[in-house]
């Protein structure tokens, strides 16, 4: 069967990661997809770094939208950001008839019933494994791993930034503002590293599991957020010396007959905890579930090819299903319009 083509809105850190394991690892993804997945087409303002990254075979052009109008090309990967062109580029997908594949976790925790909707109605999917947690496959342990099971509650380090600030502050007792510094020279932070320490970041990325692990429409609107902008590093020693540490944690809970809580800020958690060592940049969720009781899933939140990972995992779910009659497709998300509610959480 012939490959299925791809086109790449933006070629950036995440995607020249996709490009590169894509190319590398192309025979066993192949295999497992069912048939071979070729990026055809990149979209980047940049043609020229386009060019040097995907070689002379691929098309490079500048204008997304050249993307979108082929005809040939069955999935779009928008890897952009932010909440405006990327909107409109999705929506123009969308109509279409492409498939979406997205790292984009604010985009969706803000727009996503407007764009799952659209998808729905034109039935195609939108896939963003990526956009929570990089390389830690959570979206798909939510959807199908733990499938079986009535979730109780989740809690994640889903921010790597503010959790290698914390590190830094705890064992080098470093002030808030000399540790965010540094991760911004190391290149962890966003462009903005507002939505990293004021917890927004996270707070997309726990909306999206909860409306994954609950079956309830995206409500980014109702979460309570709190970043890290306020610990100091004698607040850090003191949970310390108390036998805690502090973490940010993104937090959604069942609450019998009320709805689900949505929350994140920083949070004390007893030092022996395996939650409480995960150290650096690295991410961790936990997951309790009704039958399996509590999993943890830790790896990288991050970086070119560990985010790269999530969004080829989407490319070959978004091949198979698209390969099979569309009568017959798993429904991709499995909310339940009207049933479960985020309800409004106040500060303790
Ligand atoms: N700024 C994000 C983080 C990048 O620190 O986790 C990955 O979403």
């Amino acid at each position: 069967m012939q490959a299925i083509q791809v086109g790449l809105l933006g070629i950036g850190t995440v995607g020249s990661g996709t490009f590169n394991v894509l190319r590398r690892n192309q025979e066993e993804i192949k295999r497992r997809a069912g048939r071979g997945i070729e990026i055809v087409m990149v979209a980047d303002l940049d043609t020229q770094r386009a060019r040097q990254i995907v070689g002379p075979d691929v098309q490079v052009v500048a204008d997304a939208r050249e993307v979108i109008a082929n005809p040939d090309i069955e999935i779009v990967v928008e890897l952009i950001g932010g909440y405006g062109v990327a909107r409109t580029l999705v929506l123009e997908a969308i109509a279409a008839g492409k498939h979406v594949v997205t790292a984009n976790k604010a985009l969706l925790a803000v727009h996503g019933t407007e764009i799952f909707e659209a998808a729905q109605k034109k039935g195609v999917m939108v896939a963003f494994e990526a956009a929570v947690a990089g390389g830690i496959p959570i979206i798909k342990a939510l959807r199908e791993g733990l499938t079986a099971n009535r979730i109780q509650w989740l809690a994640g380090i889903i921010n790597g930034t503010t959790n290698f600030i914390l590190s830094e502050m705890r064992d080098k007792g470093l002030d808030f503002d000399v540790a965010l510094k540094e991760a911004q020279r190391l290149g962890y932070a966003e462009a903005d590293p507002t939505f990293d320490i004021e917890g927004i970041d996270a707070a997309h990325k726990a909306t999206l599991m909860s409306a994954i692990a609950f079956g309830i429409p995206v409500q980014f609107d109702r979460a309570y957020v709190e970043g890290i902008t306020q610990l100091a590093a004698a607040d850090i020693q003191y949970a310390e010396q108390l036998g805690y540490r502090i973490k940010l944690l993104g937090m959604s809970k069942r609450r019998e007959g009320e709805g689900v809580e949505l929350r994140v800020h920083p949070t004390l958690i007893p030092a022996r905890r395996l939650i409480a060592n995960v150290e650096g940049a690295m991410n961790a969720v936990l997951v309790q579930g009704d039958a399996v009781g509590a999993t943890l899933h830790y790896g990288k939140g991050a970086g070119s090819e560990p985010t790269a990972s999530a969004v080829i995992a989407d490319l070959v779910d978004v091949t198979r299903l698209a390969t099979s009659d569309p009568q017959h497709r798993v429904p991709h998300l499995a909310f339940q319009p009207g049933a479960l509610r985020h309800v409004q959480v106040l500060p303790i």
